[in-house]
């Protein structure tokens, strides 16, 4: 089957929907099987928890100040999938002077077997539920591989079932937080990065033995910020046909936001500046009504 028949596909594996465009049966076996060496690093993410975002600190901490690859590698093919279809021919072009960085969005019960026979660190990152569920609503409004939603209401349901493409969020972050006692596993959030963006890299590049100088950090924070990130053709995603993603009505940095806040009990947002103001008249009123 040619490419564009395989854009509307699915693969069904161990029970999880995969866009088949990207997956095959082979594709996403071969994943579970593959032989992970000790120093091999893999990126462990549910979609739309930051998984470009890690990779651009993952391949940062890693070029030690060498950009050619931050400004000419697309992340895929500096950190490709180990369960996509691309996987062999990019990792095959791999620049050999680095550690093998992988990314995956398998869950932990298909990968544990294979990384448990080794040393290999893995980066799990997870990000609040409620920014995936609405990220991952417009990823499948402008992903060619992913159907359309009927609507949004229907999206949060399939989210809160699980029955949607990439399986389950809760079962995704429990199976691999699950494992932190078996493997060499660093979690960290979204949420850390965006608000500890400098103390999470540090801790980071700790745990992958590679601490970072000053200077080092700051070329790391400026190189993975929105909005470098957003400007830069090579991991802004603007590299790949319409057909594959369409940026032209939603982008795929849409808003990098911090967490969700909860909503405010007071009715300060919608008096905002003039509360104060809103207040003393009040009183006023009342203080004139009453002949103070
Ligand atoms: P939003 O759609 O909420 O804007 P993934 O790479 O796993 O698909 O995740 C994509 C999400 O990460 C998008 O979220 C995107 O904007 C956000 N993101 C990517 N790079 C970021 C950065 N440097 N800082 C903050 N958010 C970033």
């Amino acid at each position: 089957t040619s490419m564009t028949e395989r854009m509307n596909t699915t693969e069904i594996f161990d029970g999880v929907r995969f866009p088949g465009f990207i997956h095959t049966p082979e594709s996403l076996k071969a994943a579970c099987s593959f032989q992970f060496q000790d120093t091999d690093i893999l990126l462990v993410t549910f979609p739309k928890s930051g998984t470009t975002w890690m990779q651009q600190v993952l391949s940062l901490i890693f070029c030690e100040g060498h950009l050619w690859p931050i400004h000419n590698l697309p992340t895929w093919a500096r950190m490709p999938w180990i369960e996509q279809i691309s996987f062999d021919s990019l990792h095959s072009k791999r620049n050999t002077s680095w550690p093998r960085l992988f990314t995956s969005h398998l869950n932990a019960k298909g990968l544990a077997p294979a990384l448990m026979k080794s040393k290999a660190k893995v980066v799990y990152m997870a990000r609040n539920p409620k920014d995936v569920l609405v990220s991952f609503f417009h990823f499948h409004r402008i992903a060619g591989f992913l159907p359309n939603p009927s609507s949004f209401e229907d999206f949060v349901d399939e989210f809160l079932e699980g029955t949607g493409f990439f399986g389950s969020w809760f079962d995704h972050v429990k199976g691999w937080l699950s494992l932190q006692k078996d493997l060499t596993l660093f979690f960290v959030t979204y949420e850390e990065l965006h608000q500890e963006p400098r103390c999470t890299i540090r801790k980071l590049s700790e745990f992958l033995g590679r601490p970072l100088g000053p200077k080092e950090e700051d070329i790391i924070l400026e190189h993975s910020s929105f909005s470098f990130m957003s400007q830069s053709n090579i991991v802004n995603y603007s590299l790949l046909s319409k057909e594959i993603i369409d940026q032209s009505e939603v982008k795929f940095f849409r808003k990098g936001r911090p967490p969700s806040q909860p909503p405010s009990k007071y009715p300060r947002p919608i008096l905002g500046p003039f509360y104060p103001f809103f207040v003393c008249v009040c009183f006023g009123l009342v203080g004139w009504l009453v002949g103070w």
